[in-house]
């Protein structure tokens, strides 16, 4: 099961992908979270606290051309087993960093990395049994210019706003021209039945879920915790579960996949 998260910026998508991938790595997947976001969040959603390190930095050279690529040897099994790092119940995770210093220069290889660790996932064969899911940044550039290629499912996290209806349908327009690509809508921050169902109307298209509005997860968010440490019995930690169940059972994978250990390439 291979998934990214997309929405419009604060929709909550780094909550989300944060969340479904502890969820699922508690079926008993190995889950690789992968963060294409420069601005924070995964980490803290999964339970690491702000994370700024650039990842990949190590990973990369540049070229006699001036351009970067992965170091020999280095290919995305190895990328994944040497610079991810351990996060709670077994999920990995692999960023390529939020910029501490001025300007984006000193992040340009890990950068480099990670977009092309990115496009050799899915054709990885030692990754191959592995769940990923993706938190990628706000709008609809990331997804048009191909950050999330491994992904089967493009989950667009939407709130009950219109200007979030219309960034969804647009981000779904665009993730549709992929392959293959399924685009679901996650409703978030709901108030209640009429919520929903005005942004059914207004996406012209069914729900994935619905996730209700929850405090625990803004004030998870002020502490700078996982939703699912702080309030690992919330509505919306529910919601979330019913939603890995659903993505499980939409992925014809309604149990554990086979999967391999990273070794070498
Ligand atoms: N279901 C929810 N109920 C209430 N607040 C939420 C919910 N989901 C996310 N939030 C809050 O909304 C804010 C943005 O969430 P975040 O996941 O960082 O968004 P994004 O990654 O899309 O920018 C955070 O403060 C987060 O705690
Ligand atoms: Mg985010």
């Amino acid at each position: 099961m291979r998934i990214a998260v997309v929405g419009k910026g604060g929709a909550g998508k780094s909550v989300v992908a944060g969340t479904l991938a502890r969820l699922l790595a508690r079926r008993g997947r190995k889950v690789l979270a992968l963060d294409s976001d420069p601005m924070p969040g995964l980490s803290i959603s999964l339970g690491l606290g702000p994370l700024t390190t650039a990842m990949l930095a190590d990973a990369a050279e540049k070229d006699g051309n001036g351009r970067w690529r992965l170091k020999k040897g280095i290919g995305a099994a190895r990328a994944v087993q040497r610079h991810s790092v351990l996060a709670p119940d077994g999920v990995r995770l692999l960023q390529f960093g939020k910029p501490e210093l001025e300007g984006m220069a000193p992040l340009m290889g890990s950068l480099n990395a990670f977009y092309q660790v990115a496009h050799r996932l899915a054709q990885t064969k030692v990754l191959s049994g592995w769940t990923i899911a993706g938190d990628l940044p706000a709008g609809p550039r990331q997804a048009a210019f191909d950050w999330a290629p491994y992904a089967k499912f493009f989950i667009v996290v939407v709130e009950p706003t219109w200007q979030s209806v219309l960034s969804a349908r647009r981000i779904g327009r665009i993730a549709r021209a992929g392959n293959g690509v399924k685009v679901l809508f996650l409703a978030n921050k709901v108030s209640g039945p009429s919520d929903t169902k005005v942004m059914a109307d207004r996406l012209h298209a069914g729900l994935l879920a619905s996730v209700p509005a929850d405090d625990a997860a803004r004030e998870a968010d002020r502490l700078g915790m996982a939703l699912l440490d702080y309030a690992p019995s919330s509505p919306a930690v529910a919601a979330l579960e019913t939603v890995a169940g659903e993505l499980e059972r939409r992925s014809g994978e309604g149990s554990v996949p086979g999967s391999s250990q990273i070794g070498d390439r």
